[in-house]
């Protein structure tokens, strides 16, 4: 399997929302009342706000091919999680989504090392990442990067209230 980091544009905008939504529907997708599930999607992840957030100078997105077909995705931008000790200029990772026929491979460890060659140069920079509490794999996987919990918050898919951690690399 031959396997390729790139940057991503604004042309892949529906690329990566079918990467959202996909990866996102295996995952958390029993999670929610099937309408529910459907109007976040679609508020969240479909084609436009995925464009915005492409044609926003201050995120940036890498894409994850297996010989040309996109096959998983990491999104970064400034921080909104909410934590007393945020600072301007601090960076959140969004999102990162492997497809399933992808995971368990260091596909999602390549995308990391890609993003974070981009965080630590020129200078290192605080990371801050949401990640849903019941997700263990996602937190053994972040902890490997020295991303620790210091803090939690609500997320909100319609009428369900999840739990979040905040992790943090200072
Ligand atoms: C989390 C994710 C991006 C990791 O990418 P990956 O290519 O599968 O991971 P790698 O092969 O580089 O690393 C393996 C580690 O990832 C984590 N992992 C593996 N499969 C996973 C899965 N299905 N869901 C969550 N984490 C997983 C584990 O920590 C695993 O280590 P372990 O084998 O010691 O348990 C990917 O599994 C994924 O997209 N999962 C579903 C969506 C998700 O949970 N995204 C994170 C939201 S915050």
């Amino acid at each position: 399997m031959t396997l390729q980091i790139r940057r991503a544009g604004v042309d892949d905008a529906n690329t990566v929302s079918s990467i959202a939504i996909q990866t996102y529907t295996d995952t958390f997708g029993d999670s929610y009342p099937p309408e529910d599930l459907s109007q976040f999607l679609h508020d969240h992840y479909s084609p436009l706000p995925q464009r915005r957030e492409l044609e926003d100078p201050q995120s940036a997105v890498w894409l994850l091919e297996d010989d040309g077909r996109a096959v998983g995705y990491l999104a970064a931008g400034p921080n909104g999680l909410p934590h007393a000790d945020a600072q301007p200029g601090d960076i959140e990772l969004k999102r990162l989504y492997v497809l399933a026929s992808h995971q368990g491979g260091g596909h999602g460890a390549r995308l990391m090392e890609a993003f974070l060659g981009w965080l630590d140069h020129p200078a290192r920079r605080t990371l801050w990442v949401g990640v849903w509490s019941e997700n263990h794999g996602a937190q053994r996987f972040y902890a490997r990067y020295g991303c620790v919990p210091v803090g939690e918050y609500t997320f909100v898919v319609g009428e369900s209230r999840d739990l979040e951690f905040i992790l943090r690399r200072p």
